[in-house]
């Protein structure tokens, strides 16, 4: 059996050389956006603004066409809102979301069509989700966790841009993986968009692919319904997965 990859292929095994700096901050929601600018792979040091939340705050957090109420806010106060949705609030992973990472990632039955199988341990998930956790200051973009807005301390799925390379060009890989609970809501559709919405403004000139098994179609379905469409010549990856792209 070949070995288990802890990471999506493509995605960087080092840190970068200079260190970036994260200072906290507590700036409106929409300042994400514009803190972020510039902050990806080949940006060089950036400082990248963080929030926390606070219950008390009096302010309807409003980023992507929806806004949080007061008592939505409080009990998601200490991670950073990435996205939020009509029913789903995206934030970025965070070193304690192990367990729910591994609930997602080590179920037989979310990973059916993944050629090494499940996530065997919660050390599996935790090597992962220092990756996605790492991408965020490093690239101003990566994977979310996604809860609903009516239970958002819970972690239903995964979704979200991973900027790397394909054949030598930059792209973005997106990726959803969620719950067989989550399934046949639409979540998975609507926090893609939710995603896509906040970063591709962002990061002009970078198209979105995913790469997806031919046999697969609940994946394939959610990427033709989210625009993406494989290659005319069937160009498969590495690991014979077929090359969605964005049309
Ligand atoms: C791929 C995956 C995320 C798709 O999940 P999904 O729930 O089918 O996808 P969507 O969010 O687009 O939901 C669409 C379904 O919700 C239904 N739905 C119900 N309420 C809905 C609503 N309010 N809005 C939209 N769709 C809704 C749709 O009818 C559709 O069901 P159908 O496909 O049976 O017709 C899921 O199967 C999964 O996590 N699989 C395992 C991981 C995986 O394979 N990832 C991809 C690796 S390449």
């Amino acid at each position: 059996m070949p070995p288990l990859p802890l990471m999506p292929p493509g995605r960087p095994t080092t840190q970068p050389d200079t260190p970036y700096e994260l200072t906290a901050s507590a700036a409106p929601a929409r300042q994400i956006a514009t803190d972020l600018d510039g902050a990806n792979a080949e940006a060089g040091p950036a400082t990248v603004g963080v929030m926390a939340y606070r219950a008390c705050s009096p302010l309807h957090i409003d980023i992507g066409g929806s806004s949080m109420t007061t008592a939505e806010q409080a009990v998601i106060t200490g991670r950073t809102i990435v996205a939020v949705s009509e029913r789903l609030v995206l934030t970025r992973p965070q070193e304690d979301d192990a367990e729910a990472m591994f609930a997602i990632h080590g179920d037989p039955e979310t990973n059916r069509y993944n050629p090494y199988g499940p996530q065997r341990d919660i050390a599996q998930a935790r090597e992962q989700l220092a990756g996605f956790v790492a991408d965020w200051p490093r690239d101003g973009v990566g994977y979310c966790a996604v809860s609903t807005r009516e239970e958002p301390e819970v972690i239903i799925g995964v979704a979200g841009l991973f900027l790397h390379s394909l054949d030598g060009e930059p792209v973005f890989n997106l990726y959803y993986r969620f719950r067989p609970s989550a399934w046949g809501k639409g979540y998975a559709a609507e926090a893609c968009r939710a995603a896509m919405a906040e970063a591709l403004p962002r990061f002009p000139g970078i198209p979105v692919t995913a790469l997806i098994r031919e046999d697969n179609l609940p994946s394939r379905r959610l990427a033709g319904r989210l625009g993406l469409v494989a290659d005319p010549d069937g160009r498969v990856d590495h690991e014979d997965r077929l090359i969605h792209r964005m049309a």
